[in-house]
């Protein structure tokens, strides 16, 4: 896979450009396997279960959940993340990952013991079109969970980089667009889940989870362009922000991950 940008990609639909994927693969996928082995561990999801993650990505759960001896169906709207996690699947005959849109699956009903949404589709406008989709494929008595960020804007560099743009008044009028829904019992229930609980998870931050406050800006730009607002920045805007995060990244935090995790329950045996 190239991972050379493609502008035109990038300004229409920021994950099927082949730079964000290759810098979500890099910075992005390796904090949300935490959670989402952290996910994985409370559910008791292990060897011989069958599994269907929502939102792969680069397979931030369907790989760990391989690893584990589940057999995995993954899928994903954007075709490279889901070239990018077959590639990290191959050597694990009964896990694959599939082009697939999370408003309407195209699978049949009862077919999985538990189905994931990691940081997907939480975040999207078809939130609860999904998990009802999530429920209808899961059998009953199966398990749904989903993972959430907890905080305003995401992951800690999102939460960086939106503090240091509201602090340049740098952000278009409207901000951020939205800031992020928190996740409730509510939602799961209202899906057609029932013995839903929902707690905070969270892993702490470690120096390894971000690049040196000096490249921060420059290798996670690609990621940065889904803010309203940071693709049009001048190279005197950009200068100012870059000392900022610096300033940020080196002296504020601890940067830890904070996310909700909802586990509900398909009704039935
Ligand atoms: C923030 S990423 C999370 C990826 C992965 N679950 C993780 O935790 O790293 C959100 C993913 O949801 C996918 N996505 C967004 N809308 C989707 C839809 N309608 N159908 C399928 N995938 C979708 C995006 O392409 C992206 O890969």
């Amino acid at each position: 896979m190239s991972t050379e940008s493609n502008p035109a990609v990038a300004q229409e639909n920021p994950w099927a450009d082949p730079a964000f994927v290759a810098t979500y693969e890099r910075w992005a996928d390796p904090t949300t396997a935490n959670l989402a082995r952290i996910a994985l561990d409370r559910t008791g999801i292990g060897t011989g279960s069958t599994i269907l993650d929502v939102g792969t990505g680069v397979g931030a759960l369907a790989v760990p959940a391989a690893k584990r001896g589940c057999s995995v169906l993954a899928f994903d709207s954007s075709a490279l993340m889901v070239e990018r996690a077959n590639r990290r699947l191959v050597g694990f005959s009964d896990a694959r990952a599939v082009r697939m849109d999370a408003r309407a699956f195209d699978l049949d009903d009862d077919s999985f013991d538990a189905a994931f949404a990691i940081f997907s589709v939480t975040l999207t406008p078809h939130r609860d079109a999904s998990l009802r989709e999530m429920v209808r494929v899961v059998r009953p008595g199966g398990i749904v969970c989903v993972v959430n960020w907890a905080t305003r804007y995401g992951s800690p560099v999102f939460e960086i980089v939106a503090q240091a743009m509201e602090q340049l008044d740098l952000l278009p009028a409207g901000g951020m667009g939205h800031q992020i829904a928190r996740l409730d019992e509510g939602q799961l229930s209202r899906a057609g889940c029932v013995d839903v609980s929902v707690e905070p998870i969270g892993s702490p931050g470690e120096p390894g989870d971000m690049p040196a406050p000096t490249e921060f800006l420059k290798e996670l730009s690609p990621l940065f362009r889904v803010i309203p607002g940071f693709s049009n920045l001048q190279p005197a805007q950009l200068g100012e922000l870059r000392s900022l995060i610096a300033d940020k990244v080196t002296h504020g935090g601890p940067w830890n991950l904070e996310a909700t995790l909802g586990i509900g329950h398909v009704p039935g045996n």
